[in-house]
């Protein structure tokens, strides 16, 4: 029997290709090779479904290049890297990981918190350079997170899952401001109070951005905002790229307009503001809030679990344009 032809745009686990071996012909990229737009196209001409991943866009330019394509899975719960408009008006399905990595990443992201709070990479790199030579009463001297209050912009299921680890777990006070109020219920489950933006960035000492990115987002974190936050206070983003003005940050952070950040996602990576590698009060890592072995596992798995019933039995387990599709 013949089998449907797919492309794995990106290295992943063997056992994800192998499961997906079993149903399709597989074009994978094990090698992790960055392919421009044109190529990506290119390999898509004769497939009916693509595995990408974050990094892959999908916009009408790519999509006239892929005739037969019917399904893009994206191994990412976010999918700003897919135009959707596009891919609806050409009949191709949509798919994204939610749920499978809300704890993994919510746990990270109170990790950014504690270390940005903490002062934890900027100790660890002075240590590392040979800098400690004596015990001294305010060395590298944070802010606490027991007590404090921590903000959360965005309340989807991460968001949740960050204010209920600093609500139930750290006796924080929380705080959130998303685009629509959460439930009675929810509220009282997550410890949290809703409240508008300018209160949230006027009060917050620890504030975390989980929002998803979209033009409404951009730079929803830029000079004007960072202004209203305390001096004392730190911000987190695990959400996507261009949410946070960078130029800005980095400008902010070395004026000490607020005491440090840290960050995962940045606009334009992997590429980072080089501004922001020079200031001392910020962490960086590179977007890895959902990266636990049994997550991306998980991730990998619901992706091709995606491919597979939708290619097999017409039926997307996560679709993010089926209503679109039906219309
Ligand atoms: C990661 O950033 C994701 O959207 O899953």
């Amino acid at each position: 029997m013949i089998k449907p032809k797919i492309l794995v745009a990106r290295a992943v686990f063997p056992q994800t290709l192998e499961r997906l071996s079993q149903h399709f012909d597989v074009e994978s990229n094990q090698a992790d090779e960055t392919w421009s737009k044109a190529e990506l196209a290119r390999r898509l001409a004769d497939k009916v479904g693509a595995f990408t991943t974050g990094s892959d866009r999908i916009d009408a330019e790519v999509l006239a290049g892929a005739p037969h394509l019917k399904i893009c899975a994206n191994m990412a719960v976010g999918y700003n890297n897919f135009d959707i408009p596009a891919m609806t008006a050409r009949g191709v399905m949509a798919t994204n990981t939610p749920d499978v990595l809300t704890e993994t990443t919510a746990d990270f992201g109170f990790a950014l918190v504690m270390a940005t709070a903490r002062r934890i990479a900027e100790s660890e790199h002075y240590l590392r350079a040979g800098h400690w030579t004596k015990w001294s009463y305010d060395m590298f001297a944070g802010s606490d997170i027991h007590g404090a209050t921590l903000g959360i912009l965005g309340m989807g299921r991460i968001g949740q899952g960050i204010a209920k680890r600093g609500a139930h777990g750290f006796g924080m006070n929380v705080i959130y401001h998303n685009r629509s109020r959460l439930s009675a219920e929810l509220e009282t489950d997550c410890k949290a109070r809703y409240v508008s933006k300018e209160e949230l960035l006027k009060t917050a000492d620890h504030l975390v951005l989980v929002l998803p990115y979209s033009a409404a987002s951009h730079h929803a974190i830029g000079a004007a905002e960072l202004a209203q936050m305390k001096p004392t206070a730190t911000l987190v983003n695990i959400a996507r790229g261009g949410i946070v003005d960078d130029a800005a940050l980095a400008v902010a952070l070395k004026n000490k307009q607020i005491a440090a950040a840290g960050l995962d996602v940045f606009e334009g990576e992997p590429s980072v503001h080089p501004d922001l590698l020079t200031v001392p009060n910020v962490v960086l890592t590179p977007h890895i809030a959902s990266s636990s072995v049994p997550t991306r596992l998980a991730m990998a798995n619901l992706a091709a679990d995606n491919l597979i019933s939708y290619l097999t039995q017409n039926k997307a387990l996560t679709p993010l344009n089926a209503d679109g599709l039906a219309a």
